[in-house]
């Protein structure tokens, strides 16, 4: 079932003011993700991935254009749907945002119990998770004791926790060494297969793009789509 369109991105734009202008960071975007793919949007520092994948997770709206999350158009003014929307959508965020006073397993759990589900189901589902990404052995450690990659594949189990349909990662490698970036790119691609959960990720690293199976260019505000062999 690779035709369900989880997220749709429609002429979507988002300026910003400073104090006597306003800066227009992404202009007229149009973009479809659907589920089982694997997107990477590529661009430098400052030219507004941040700013996309965070519409993209309705933690930010859009001053232009509409987004659709499953065939329904996001509104801003409903926070209980946004809620709703948001428990569908798993985060990576660069930095890991473990919480530091729990261990692997809890920090995974977390949004179970949150969710109220049964301890013991969350308890066997969260093992269940580590075993896939390769970090089960880490499970009763405190992130600090952890390695930049250990720490970033709790954070994609944690994404996953709750079934998402889309997984959004901000530079998810941004801080590892290469053999820690390719246990985390690895990690992104078992849960693609094994879930077909949606990957979003962007990031200015060319060589982590060209894993995915489908390539944005972000520039000037416009998003291009790379095919393959062009340059
Ligand atoms: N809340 C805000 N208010 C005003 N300007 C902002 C805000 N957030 C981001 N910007 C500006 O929008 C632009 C894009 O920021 P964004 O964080 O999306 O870039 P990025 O591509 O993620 O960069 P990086 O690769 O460094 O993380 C930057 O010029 C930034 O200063
Ligand atoms: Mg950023």
């Amino acid at each position: 079932m690779d035709n369900l369109l989880v997220l749709a991105l429609k002429s979507v734009s988002k300026k910003y003011k400073y104090i006597n202008e306003e800066i227009e960071i992404l202009k007229k975007i149009d973009l479809e993700v659907y589920q089982g793919d694997l997107i990477a949007v590529v661009g430098p520092s400052g030219v507004g991935k941040t700013t996309l994948l965070n519409l993209m997770g309705t933690l930010d709206q859009p001053t232009g254009g509409e987004i659709y999350f499953l065939g329904k158009k996001i509104d801003y003014s409903q926070e209980d749907a946004l809620l709703q929307i948001r428990k569908k959508i798993g985060f990576v965020f660069q930095l890991h945002h473990l919480l530091p006073e729990f261990t692997v397993l809890e920090n995974v759990i977390l949004p179970g119990l949150i969710a109220n589900l049964k301890k013991e189901e969350c308890k066997t589902k969260a093992e269940n998770l580590l075993k896939k990404l390769g970090i089960f052995h880490r499970k009763d450690h405190k992130p600090s004791t952890l390695s930049g990659g250990e720490r970033q594949r709790t954070a994609i189990a944690r994404a996953l926790f709750l079934n998402p349909v889309v997984v959004l990662a901000d530079e998810p490698t941004g801080n590892l060494d290469p053999v820690s970036s390719e246990e985390v790119i690895n990690a992104f691609l078992t849960l693609n297969q094994e879930f077909n959960t949606a990957v979003v990720m962007v990031t200015h690293n060319w060589e982590l793009a060209k894993r995915m199976k489908k390539i944005f260019l972000l520039k000037n505000g416009f998003l291009v789509k790379w095919e393959r062999g062009t340059f």
